[in-house]
């Protein structure tokens, strides 16, 4: 079940219902009747392909308000205005919205967006602190431009990240606890470039998106949450996450240890480029010059295991192995000798070649930790394999505190 407050916001979540439906979901429209003064009533119902009522008093015998709450598998309510929340906070039934939340049985998304001001106001902030103490959850919303001149805290998600975290609830209902609440954690994504001259690089095919799920599933968990991005995939910044910007591995590796000194938890989630010339020719190497072999390669340091050395006690610092499996074993017996080699807590390790891992949306792998339990990660997208190395991290964070 979609609601929708009444905010300017509520354009958006018409992408969001599209996109929700293009996966195959059935997805029933509850507006309010101030959402209805932003987008109509037939706009809802030709996306959904569902009758669309806002108030208690349409179709009565069907009590459609208890049928619902008790039937649907997820209620996502966005944009959640101020109003939304404080009526939902006192568990007000005056409209079929709020009506359906008091007989919910399943997840429950909240999706706040609203002017800076409204957001921090201290009615809201404790609105907030009453729903998500009963289990509801409540998103952290994006910062950037509002409606009108402003600016700051308060902005609706984009809608594919909102369609992003609905899916997860809908694959796993409790993949959002608050366990992560006070922390800091770092995470690095994407592949690193190394220029050969002004116009090639060594890379690799690494999108970001692993690391962004992780950062994106980390900040609603309640982290602060420190994203090091190199050459993504055009992705969108997670909401309420700082993301810096790195090009190479030195660059990477820079940002990684500065950040690191007040981190709980490191997971390097990039893909490092091993190697990188030894100086980068600079100009264009030509294939008609008489140097055979133009480039001359290092190796770049290793980052995971230099943020190992340096880690402050306690920090619980996660690698990942993308592994093909050779003639000298299979992809877990290369995961096993890694995770000894470069003595992280935790390894995940994900089988790449023939589609795996590398620039799609699911990811399937292990968890292999350092106390030898190897648990092995359903299929399913990038954001609920996120969600059980979040499970672990928290589990150790609290083990150590
Ligand atoms: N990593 C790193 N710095 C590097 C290379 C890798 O921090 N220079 C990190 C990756 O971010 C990942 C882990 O080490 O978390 C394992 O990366 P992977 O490429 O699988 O392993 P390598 O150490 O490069 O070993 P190999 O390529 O020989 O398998």
């Amino acid at each position: 079940m979609l609601g929708v407050g009444g905010g300017v916001a509520a354009y958006k979540v018409c992408e969001v219902l599209r996109r929700l439906t293009e996966n195959g979901h059935q997805v029933r429209v509850i507006p309010t009747e101030a959402a209805l003064r932003f987008v109509g009533a037939p706009t809802w119902e030709a996306l959904s392909g569902l009758p669309v009522h806002h108030d208690l008093f349409a179709d009565v015998p069907e009590v459609p308000h208890v049928r619902l709450g008790q039937t649907v598998d997820l209620i996502l309510i966005a944009p959640a205005t101020a109003d939304l929340l404080a009526r939902a906070a006192h568990g007000r039934a005056d409209d079929l919205l709020c009506a359906t939340l008091l007989t919910a049985r399943c997840p429950v998304l909240l999706v706040p967006a609203m002017h800076t001001e409204m957001w921090e106001h201290p009615a809201t902030v404790q609105n907030v602190a009453v729903l998500r103490s009963r289990g509801t959850l409540v998103a952290r919303p994006a910062s950037g431009r509002l409606t009108g001149a402003g600016w700051g805290a308060g902005r609706l998600p984009e809608p594919a990240e909102i369609v992003d975290l609905a899916t997860l609830l809908l694959c796993r209902a409790d993949a959002l606890p608050p366990d992560l609440t006070g922390r800091h954690v770092l995470i690095s994504a994407g592949g690193t470039r190394e220029p050969l001259d002004p116009v090639r690089y060594l890379g690799n095919r690494s999108s970001g998106r692993q690391g962004y799920a992780l950062a994106r599933v980390a900040a609603q968990r309640g982290a602060r949450v420190t994203l090091v991005a190199a050459h993504t995939a055009e992705l969108i910044d997670p909401a309420g996450v700082e993301v810096l910007r790195a090009s190479t591995a030195d660059q990477m590796r820079q940002a990684l240890l500065t950040a690191a000194v007040q981190a709980d938890a490191v997971v390097m989630a990039a893909a490092v480029v091993d190697f990188r010339p030894v100086t980068p020719h600079p100009n264009k190497i030509k294939k008609s010059g008489v140097d055979p072999d133009p480039v001359s390669l290092v190796l770049n340091p290793d980052i995971l295991v230099e943020l190992i050395h340096r880690r402050p006690p306690g920090q619980v610092v996660v690698g990942f192995a993308a592994e093909t499996g050779d003639s000298e074993g299979d992809v877990l017996t290369h995961g096993r000798a890694k995770l000894a080699r470069k003595g992280c807590d935790l390894l995940v390790v994900n089988a790449v070649g023939e589609g795996g891992a590398f620039d799609v949306n699911h990811n399937t792998g292990w968890l292999l930790s350092d106390d030898g339990v190897e648990t092995e990660l359903p299929e399913g997208p990038k954001s609920l394999l996120a969600s059980y190395v979040w499970d672990a991290v928290a589990a150790r964070l609290k083990q150590r505190s």
